[in-house]
């Protein structure tokens, strides 16, 4: 990931210091590049280091570490400086902020307050769009009716991407109630949404990996509650802390969103870089994207990060072609997945991904082609006045409609 932040750190206490290290450590977004137990030494190690960002444990000697701050703003003015004190004494503060500072944190350390404040650092130092751009994609998976096909194109786009070594992805289940990521990968969770979001505050990222699921393919899952009655437990602020823990944590994380529309499902819009609407070309699902994209415009932002993505093209012949889909939503496709019924029931039965079950086929290939267009590696494909795809989208090129299959 890029904009990561390069952080040196210096505080003479060792135990806050190992504390943060370990933090820290679990961080996608922040490089560890310097640590050092006296304040006297630490103008050299930014000298020598160039941090973007400089973190001053203050209680050990509050005096020495503010002049530290002072000394910083005048040799190493790149150099954000973050100070952290169990302190919340106002004069502290405030002579820190005019000492410099640009943040403030109280100790211990609370995971989600440190991730707002790098954010807030990295936003200054890069500007909002480039942190956007560059930062993890979130990318969330909603459909126009139920059983379209979302959550297959959500774990098995979320396999794909983790199958990139330079890639850590987390999939979370938003289907609270009937989520079936964890029956898709065959997985036994020891933990699920509820003890991740309900715990948040207490959480360092090694617990927080520790509370997910690794499946075989290197993706981590983190599947909805186990009892219908648990998921009224998670609020739309729950759900935000733990999911910007998780941002915090890995480049990409996919959300299989449920199809209530509910409270939580939009708190996961709002974050998301991208919502993948899923479709499959008959009239109850083309007027259902009407309706929600005329919803989605009500909300600030929202509607630009639609992608629609038609599945099981080829299902029937009796399905509205692309071009009049095109036209009846009003809004481009971007993406097309075949159908396959023989490969998906495979999949859904024996709980592995496409990748591992069918790697060949046309429909994983579609899929990890879906993964390099929403990560900038491939062209999306377009349709043109015909209806055809339009850009080089191997699968519809090579195989369709001759592959067309029907259930
Ligand atoms: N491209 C495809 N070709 C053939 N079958 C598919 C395809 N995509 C999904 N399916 C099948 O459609 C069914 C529903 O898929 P899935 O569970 O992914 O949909 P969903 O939208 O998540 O459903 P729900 O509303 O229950 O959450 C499954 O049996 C799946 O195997
Ligand atoms: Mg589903």
């Amino acid at each position: 990931m890029s904009n990561v932040l390069r952080l040196a750190i210096v505080d003479p206490n060792d135990t806050a210091r190992e504390s943060l290290k370990a933090t820290l450590l679990g961080m996608d977004m922040v490089w560890l590049e310097a640590e050092c137990s006296r304040y006297e030494f630490f103008t050299d190690v930014v000298r020598q280091t160039n941090p973007d960002i400089g973190f001053i444990g203050l209680d050990k000697d509050p005096e020495r570490a503010l002049e530290l701050v002072e000394r910083l703003r005048e040799s190493a003015p790149e150099c954000s400086v973050l100070v952290a004190s169990q302190s919340t004494d106002g004069n502290l503060i405030l002579r820190a902020m005019r000492a410099g500072v640009k943040e403030f944190l109280t100790q211990p350390i609370q995971i989600q307050d440190l991730v707002a404040a790098l954010e807030r650092i990295n936003r200054q130092r890069h500007g909002d769009s480039d942190v956007r751009s560059s930062g993890t994609r979130v990318i969330a998976v909603a459909g126009a009716t139920g059983g379209v096909g979302s959550t297959s194109v959500a774990v098995n786009l979320a396999c794909d991407l983790a199958s990139e070594e330079r890639n850590s992805v987390v999939l979370v289940d938003l289907d609270l109630c009937l989520g079936d990521a964890d029956v898709c990968l065959d997985a036994i969770p020891d933990y699920t949404l509820v003890d991740v979001a309900q715990n948040v505050g207490r959480l360092d990222f090694t617990l927080l990996k520790r509370s997910l699921t690794k499946h075989s393919s290197g993706l981590y899952l983190l599947p909805r509650p186990v009892q219908l009655e648990d998921t009224k437990l998670i609020t739309p602020d729950d759900l935000r802390r733990a999911l910007g823990l998780l941002k915090a944590t890995f480049t990409h994380m996919i959300i299989d969103a449920s199809k209530g529309y509910s409270e939580l499902d939009m708190a996961a819009f709002e974050m998301a870089t991208d919502v993948l609407l899923v479709t499959q070309l008959d009239l109850p699902c083309l007027r259902n994207v009407v309706r929600l994209m005329m919803s989605f415009g009500e909300i600030d932002g929202l509607k630009e990060k639609v992608k629609v993505i038609v599945n099981r093209v080829g299902l029937s012949n009796n399905h509205i072609s692309l071009k009049k889909a095109r036209e009846t939503i009003g809004t481009d496709i971007y993406w097309q997945l075949p159908n396959d019924y023989r490969v998906m029931v495979d999949v859904r039965n024996n709980g592995v991904p496409l990748l591992e079950q069918a790697p060949k086929a046309p429909i994983t290939q579609s899929i990890g082609m879906l993964a390099d267009a929403l990560t900038g590696k491939e062209t999306a494909t377009g349709t043109d006045e015909s209806g055809q795809a339009s850009t080089g989208h191997r699968w519809l090129h090579n195989i369709w409609p001759a592959r067309s299959k029907s259930q």
